[in-house]
């Protein structure tokens, strides 16, 4: 039983503990940081193993009956708690990006990579749980069949419903990262160009935000994206993408069902209610990624989607340029 502190009790907080406690079973969440502490006390009462409860994230790395961690807190504390992770020796799960600001995410990705390089091993992994979701994958191995033909490029949409303390570099940071870092995963290419484009300002949006964003990027090998980023779209959370090949069209839609178009033959997607935030999408991405990092607890073989430090620092170079582009 690997026993799981979690520091952060928001949505993706909160979120991992109930995926672990329904869908882990190798796996026990034991403690909890939060400066909330009504929110920490309502979740820990759910889940019913919490042994502790605290608002010193550092007492919580370092307890004895903590194994593991997973760092939820927001963005601009990642750093702060991967540096309390280095000193800790536990794996670490921390949800993306790796910090908010290129220079931050250069430093303590040097950190991390010293400290690896020390012990040998990744311990520190990043919540790219796209590489897990099932939709994402068979858009790989259709590729992979070789019957479409060459990918030219793709497109993507990711609008939430409200995005809130939202920033314009924070749309590149929190938000089109996951485009950066799935696509740099399934294409394995590496991202050189990014170019950011304003269309007309949603007045539901607040002030301050340069909400839509319009993302074209290029990768090493030609391959083009067409990203759309809504902070703030007021009718349901969208996430979809197609990638155009040679020979065919392979698209994702907001159900996560993978449907082609080729040989004059296409499918339909499924349609019903849209839903308010990105949960239920991913969930079963978050479970196969919560699972597959248990595993790579377990037995000591690192599962090789699980995202690197060099992949979150991948990821944040690449934001770095769409945000030097604004
Ligand atoms: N991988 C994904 O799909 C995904 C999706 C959403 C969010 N995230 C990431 O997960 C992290 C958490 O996001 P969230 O949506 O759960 O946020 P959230 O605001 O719902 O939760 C953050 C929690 O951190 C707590 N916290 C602890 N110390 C704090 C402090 N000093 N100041 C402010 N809050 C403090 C807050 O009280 C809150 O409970 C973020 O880094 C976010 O980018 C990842």
């Amino acid at each position: 039983m690997v026993r799981i502190g979690i520091i952060g009790t928001g949505v993706m907080g909160a979120g991992h503990a109930r995926f672990i406690k329904e869908s882990v079973p190798s796996a026990q969440v034991v403690a909890l940081f939060d400066i909330d502490t009504e929110k920490m006390a309502a979740l820990a009462l759910e889940l019913g193993t919490v042994l502790v409860q605290t608002t010193d994230p550092a007492a919580l790395m370092s307890h004895p009956d903590v194994d593991a961690v997973i760092i939820a807190s927001p963005d601009p504390l990642h750093v702060a708690h991967l540096r309390l992770a280095i000193s800790s020796g536990k794996p670490i799960l921390c949800e993306k990006p790796i910090a908010t600001t290129i220079e931050d995410a250069r430093t303590i990705a040097s950190e991390i990579r010293v400290y690896e390089d020390r012990i040998g091993k990744h311990l520190i992994h990043f919540g790219f749980m796209r590489r897990f979701d099932p939709a994402y994958r068979e858009v790989r191995r259709l590729i992979e069949t070789g019957d479409y033909g060459k990918p030219t490029f793709f497109r993507t949409i990711t609008r939430n419903v409200a995005s809130t303390g939202a920033t314009t570099p924070g749309l590149f940071t929190n938000i089109a990262i996951h485009d950066f870092d799935i696509f740099r995963w399934l294409f394995k290419d590496e991202w050189v160009s990014v170019q950011s484009h304003y269309p007309r300002k949603s007045s539901i949006s607040p002030e301050g935000i340069a909400d839509p964003l319009v993302i074209t990027a290029f990768m090493k090998s030609g391959i083009m994206m067409v990203a759309d980023i809504v902070a703030f779209n007021n009718y349901g959370y969208d996430v979809r993408a197609e990638v155009v090949c040679e020979k065919g069209s392979i698209e994702i839609g907001i159900n996560g069902d993978v449907i082609t178009r080729a040989n004059r033959l296409m499918g339909a997607h499924t349609g019903g209610k849209m839903e308010e935030n990105w949960i239920p999408r991913f969930t079963q991405s978050y479970i196969e990624e919560l699972r597959a990092w248990v595993a790579t607890i377990t037995t000591g073989v690192a599962n090789p989607d699980l995202a690197t430090v060099d992949d979150a620092l991948a990821a944040n170079e690449v934001c770095a340029l769409g945000v030097a582009s604004i």
